[in-house]
């Protein structure tokens, strides 16, 4: 049942205790704020820069993994979700990239409980209904069809936010 595979929580992605956790990073893999700072600060900065160095940064649409260092989580998966530029330049499927890629990452890796930010929601400017249904129908299509991983969850910074979700979590198990 795949409703009850996904949860759509407030809170800080820092303190899921789950197999992984999604960053929503930029391509050079360097840090910055927003969700990617609080992650790299509860990690520790020097180890997780460290970590990401070993990639040549990741390109838009696509996810690489490091350890998870001093966070509760085991792994961070880092994606790289597209910069909102009005719609017309690919947005929404490298948006749909990020949420596939880090699925069959996290299979790979074998992490039957994974937690996701609202990638592009913050500095990177998608608007939010857009990005939460890209979310929840790629995440919940994936479902339809692999046992893994077995629960994902939604971590949301504000109440707003997660009554979006839940809104369109709605339609879409309504379908
Ligand atoms: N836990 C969960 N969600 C969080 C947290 C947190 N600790 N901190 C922020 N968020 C939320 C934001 O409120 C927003 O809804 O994560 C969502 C994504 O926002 P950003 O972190 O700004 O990510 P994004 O829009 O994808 O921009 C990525 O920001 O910090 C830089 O290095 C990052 O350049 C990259 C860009």
């Amino acid at each position: 049942m795949i409703k009850s595979r996904i949860q759509i929580v407030e809170g800080d992605i820092t303190q899921m205790s789950v197999d992984g956790i999604v960053n929503a990073a930029n391509s050079r893999l360097a840090g910055g704020g927003g969700v990617d700072g609080a992650i790299h600060q509860a990690a520790g900065v020097e180890q997780l820069q460290q970590a990401c160095r070993q990639y040549d940064g990741c390109p838009t649409g696509q996810v690489r993994s490091t350890p998870a260092f001093n966070l509760p989580a085991q792994r961070v998966l880092h994606t790289v979700g597209p910069v909102w530029q009005g719609g017309q330049a690919g947005e929404a499927e490298l948006l749909r990239s990020c949420y596939q890629s880090t699925l069959e990452l996290a299979v790979q890796e074998q992490l039957k409980s994974l937690a996701f930010p609202a990638i592009s929601c913050g500095v990177y400017g998608y608007p939010h209904e857009e990005a939460a249904r890209i979310a929840i129908t790629t995440v919940a299509e994936w479902l339809k069809t692999s046992p893994s991983p077995d629960k994902i969850i939604f971590v949301l910074f504000s109440q707003p936010m997660v009554d979006i979700y839940r809104r369109i979590f709605r339609e879409v198990a309504e379908k």
